[in-house]
């Protein structure tokens, strides 16, 4: 199955054609994953067709096995498809990981605890002679942007989970990466903290124009969160649908008290049971 992602903030909605050149953040054709082990061959990913146009907001759900975090390795260079073809930016994912367009933030925020948040952040211009890169970002101001201004000195012990996660996606932010993939970030935080993170994550896309590709096993957060919602089907991981949202109004959580979202909520549920 073919599925146009299409940014619909930054361009009007638009008529589902493949996005093309400078505008395609990720172009997967026919990517297939699978691994070998002495249990057998899993296939993770099968055929998966998928075009992202650059600074789109995508969700992804779908049941645990369906190759969710196979995609945002294969995308960041983590992994290599056994087959089809993937560009990351018109290039590899290989180039586009050494030119460090690619960010990743994961479930738990792997913070070094010997390390202030500061220091946490600017970690990966520390590492690999990036430090003078032209493209990376202020790490004093990213803090703030994740709203932990005043927190630099503070140590990983001494922070919040919901603070850990924020610094590391000030982490992530660093180098300037163009894209950037997170694997269920806030699925180990209580509702609330959630919550905030979610409104305040729409705030960190818009102000930076990242590409987002966003994995969770929430219906809700996956909706308030995308522009679409790509879910997919498991054994093998294969791409179910691409659902678009759109929701009245401003992005802000009393969203989900609408009709709309209702809606939306109760159809990503009902194909979720088939996948
Ligand atoms: N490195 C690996 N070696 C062998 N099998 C793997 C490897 N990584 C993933 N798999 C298998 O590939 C399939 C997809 O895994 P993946 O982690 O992408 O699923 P997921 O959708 O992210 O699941 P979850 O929601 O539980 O995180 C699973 O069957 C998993 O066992
Ligand atoms: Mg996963």
């Amino acid at each position: 199955m073919t599925v146009q992602a299409i940014a619909m903030r930054q361009t009007p909605p638009q008529a589902p054609s493949p996005p093309q050149g400078a505008g395609t953040a990720i172009d997967c054709r026919g990517v297939t994953v699978r691994f070998t082990t002495e249990r057998g061959t899993v296939t993770a990913l099968q055929d998966v067709d998928l075009q992202v146009a650059a600074g789109s907001f995508i969700t992804l759900l779908g049941p645990s096995g369906c190759g969710k975090s196979t995609l945002l390795r294969v995308v960041a260079d983590l992994i290599e498809p056994t087959a089809g073809s993937l560009t990351v930016l018109g290039d590899k994912p290989s180039v586009a990981r050494e030119r460090r367009d690619i960010g990743f933030v994961f479930q738990d925020a792997a913070l070094l605890p010997w390390r202030t948040a500061l220091q946490n952040v600017t970690l990966p211009l520390e590492v690999g002679g990036g430090a003078s890169r032209p493209g990376n970002r202020d790490p004093r101001e990213l803090l703030a942007l994740v709203g932990l201004a005043g927190w630099e000195d503070a140590y990983p012990h001494e922070l919040s989970g919901g603070m850990r996660q924020r610094v590391a996606i000030a982490r992530a932010l660093v180098s300037g990466p163009k894209l950037l993939m997170m694997d269920e970030p806030f699925g180990a935080l209580d509702e609330i903290t959630r919550d905030r993170l979610n409104e305040e994550l729409l705030d960190v896309w818009a102000k930076t124009g990242v590409t987002i590709l966003f994995v969770t096993h929430s219906i809700y957060e996956a909706a308030f969160l995308g522009q679409q919602v790509l879910l997919l089907a498991a054994r093998p991981g294969r791409v179910r649908e691409l659902v678009p949202v759109e929701l009245p109004g401003e992005r802000r959580l009393p969203v989900r008290e609408t009709v709309e979202f209702v809606q939306l909520a109760g159809h990503l549920r009902r194909v979720l049971e088939t996948c």
